[in-house]
Protein backbone atom coordinates (compact mmCIF):
# COMPACT_ATOMS: atom_id res chain seq x y z
CA UNK A 1 0.00 0.00 0.00
CA UNK A 2 1.46 3.08 -1.48
CA UNK A 3 1.58 6.55 0.66
CA UNK A 4 2.11 9.79 -0.59
CA UNK A 5 3.26 12.42 1.12
CA UNK A 6 2.17 15.93 -0.34
CA UNK A 7 3.81 19.38 0.64
CA UNK A 8 2.61 22.57 -0.67
CA UNK A 9 4.64 26.07 -0.88
CA UNK A 10 8.08 27.13 0.98
CA UNK A 11 8.51 23.51 2.76
CA UNK A 12 11.15 22.82 0.28
CA UNK A 13 13.19 25.72 2.61
CA UNK A 14 12.70 23.77 5.93
CA UNK A 15 16.52 23.10 7.39
CA UNK A 16 17.15 27.10 6.94
CA UNK A 17 13.50 28.49 7.55
CA UNK A 18 12.55 30.06 10.73
CA UNK A 19 14.09 26.86 12.87
CA UNK A 20 12.04 28.59 15.38
CA UNK A 21 9.00 27.04 14.25
CA UNK A 22 9.73 24.33 12.25
CA UNK A 23 12.89 23.42 13.41
CA UNK A 24 16.08 22.78 11.22
CA UNK A 25 15.29 19.30 10.28
CA UNK A 26 15.11 19.16 5.70
CA UNK A 27 12.38 18.48 3.64
CA UNK A 28 13.91 14.92 2.46
CA UNK A 29 14.66 14.42 6.39
CA UNK A 30 10.37 14.42 7.03
CA UNK A 31 9.96 12.36 4.19
CA UNK A 32 12.70 10.27 5.85
CA UNK A 33 10.58 9.88 9.14
CA UNK A 34 7.95 8.41 6.75
CA UNK A 35 9.37 6.17 4.69
CA UNK A 36 11.30 4.84 8.28
CA UNK A 37 7.36 3.53 9.28
CA UNK A 38 6.32 2.89 6.00
CA UNK A 39 8.59 1.84 3.15
CA UNK A 40 6.39 2.42 0.06
CA UNK A 41 6.03 6.08 0.23
CA UNK A 42 5.87 8.47 -2.64
CA UNK A 43 6.37 12.48 -1.96
CA UNK A 44 6.11 15.62 -3.66
CA UNK A 45 6.32 19.18 -3.27
CA UNK A 46 5.20 21.89 -4.89
CA UNK A 47 5.21 26.15 -4.98
CA UNK A 48 1.73 26.63 -6.77
CA UNK A 49 -1.37 26.06 -5.57
CA UNK A 50 -2.56 23.95 -9.59
CA UNK A 51 0.17 21.64 -9.62
CA UNK A 52 -0.13 20.64 -6.09
CA UNK A 53 -4.34 19.91 -6.92
CA UNK A 54 -3.35 18.12 -10.08
CA UNK A 55 -0.79 15.76 -8.05
CA UNK A 56 -4.15 15.33 -5.86
CA UNK A 57 -6.26 14.21 -8.96
CA UNK A 58 -3.47 11.90 -9.95
CA UNK A 59 -3.64 10.29 -6.74
CA UNK A 60 -6.93 9.12 -7.71
CA UNK A 61 -5.62 6.57 -10.24
CA UNK A 62 -2.15 6.29 -9.27
CA UNK A 63 -2.67 3.73 -6.35
CA UNK A 64 -2.52 5.85 -3.46
CA UNK A 65 -3.39 4.30 -0.89
CA UNK A 66 -3.07 7.13 1.98
CA UNK A 67 -2.34 10.36 1.71
CA UNK A 68 -0.05 12.77 4.34
CA UNK A 69 -0.33 16.58 3.28
CA UNK A 70 1.21 18.93 4.97
CA UNK A 71 -0.03 22.14 2.82
CA UNK A 72 1.79 24.82 3.70
CA UNK A 73 0.25 28.00 4.17
CA UNK A 74 -2.53 26.90 1.16
CA UNK A 75 -3.70 24.87 4.35
CA UNK A 76 -5.65 28.51 5.75
CA UNK A 77 -6.89 29.45 2.22
CA UNK A 78 -6.66 27.14 -0.40
CA UNK A 79 -10.58 25.96 -1.31
CA UNK A 80 -9.49 24.04 -4.24
CA UNK A 81 -7.24 22.16 -2.12
CA UNK A 82 -10.08 21.60 -0.23
CA UNK A 83 -12.12 20.38 -2.93
CA UNK A 84 -9.42 18.12 -4.74
CA UNK A 85 -8.82 16.23 -1.36
CA UNK A 86 -12.43 16.00 -0.83
CA UNK A 87 -12.65 13.93 -4.34
CA UNK A 88 -9.89 11.22 -3.00
CA UNK A 89 -11.39 8.11 -1.53
CA UNK A 90 -8.47 7.13 0.88
CA UNK A 91 -7.22 8.43 4.14
CA UNK A 92 -5.86 11.76 4.45
CA UNK A 93 -3.60 13.04 7.03
CA UNK A 94 -3.13 16.43 7.90
CA UNK A 95 0.14 17.33 9.36
CA UNK A 96 2.06 20.54 10.31
CA UNK A 97 5.37 20.80 12.04
CA UNK A 98 4.10 23.86 14.28
CA UNK A 99 1.31 24.48 16.02
CA UNK A 100 -0.72 26.39 14.22
CA UNK A 101 -3.93 26.95 16.70
CA UNK A 102 -0.92 28.84 18.69
CA UNK A 103 0.66 31.13 16.23
CA UNK A 104 -0.92 33.97 14.24
CA UNK A 105 -4.89 34.24 14.01
CA UNK A 106 -4.67 33.02 10.11
CA UNK A 107 -2.93 30.13 11.06
CA UNK A 108 -6.02 28.74 13.36
CA UNK A 109 -8.07 27.94 10.21
CA UNK A 110 -7.56 25.05 8.14
CA UNK A 111 -9.45 24.37 4.90
CA UNK A 112 -7.61 20.52 5.20
CA UNK A 113 -8.73 19.36 8.38
CA UNK A 114 -12.84 19.20 7.51
CA UNK A 115 -11.39 16.77 4.16
CA UNK A 116 -8.49 14.79 6.89
CA UNK A 117 -9.32 12.01 8.68
CA UNK A 118 -6.36 13.15 11.01
CA UNK A 119 -4.52 16.33 11.70
CA UNK A 120 -1.66 16.60 13.68
CA UNK A 121 0.21 19.81 14.67
CA UNK A 122 2.66 21.09 16.52
CA UNK A 123 4.82 18.01 17.27
CA UNK A 124 7.56 18.65 14.60
CA UNK A 125 9.43 16.02 13.10
CA UNK A 126 7.63 13.21 14.99
CA UNK A 127 4.37 14.49 13.93
CA UNK A 128 5.24 12.60 10.63
CA UNK A 129 5.82 9.58 12.31
CA UNK A 130 2.53 10.38 14.14
CA UNK A 131 0.93 10.75 10.54
CA UNK A 132 2.81 7.95 9.00
CA UNK A 133 1.58 5.85 11.94
CA UNK A 134 -2.08 7.01 11.49
CA UNK A 135 -2.07 6.04 7.40
CA UNK A 136 -1.52 2.93 8.73
CA UNK A 137 -3.86 2.62 11.33
CA UNK A 138 -6.29 4.23 9.14
CA UNK A 139 -5.53 1.36 6.14
CA UNK A 140 -6.12 -1.61 8.74
CA UNK A 141 -2.34 -2.08 8.74
CA UNK A 142 -0.49 -3.20 11.72
CA UNK A 143 1.83 -0.57 13.61
CA UNK A 144 5.43 -0.70 12.13
C1 LIG B 1 3.02 24.75 8.41
C2 LIG B 1 2.21 25.85 9.10
C3 LIG B 1 1.66 26.85 8.09
O1 LIG B 1 0.95 27.87 8.76
C4 LIG B 1 2.79 27.49 7.32
O2 LIG B 1 2.27 28.37 6.34
C5 LIG B 1 3.72 26.50 6.72
C6 LIG B 1 4.10 25.34 7.52
C7 LIG B 1 3.69 23.81 9.42
O3 LIG B 1 4.17 22.76 9.02
O4 LIG B 1 3.77 24.13 10.60
O5 LIG B 1 4.20 26.66 5.61
O6 LIG B 1 2.13 23.96 7.61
Amino acid sequence: MRLLVLHGPNLSQLGTRDPTHYGTATLADAVAVVRAVHPDTDSAQYEDEGALVRRVHDARRDGTSAVICNAGALTHYSWALHDALELLEVPIVEVHLSQIHAREPFRHHSVVAPVADVSISGAGLVGYRLAAEAARALLGLESS
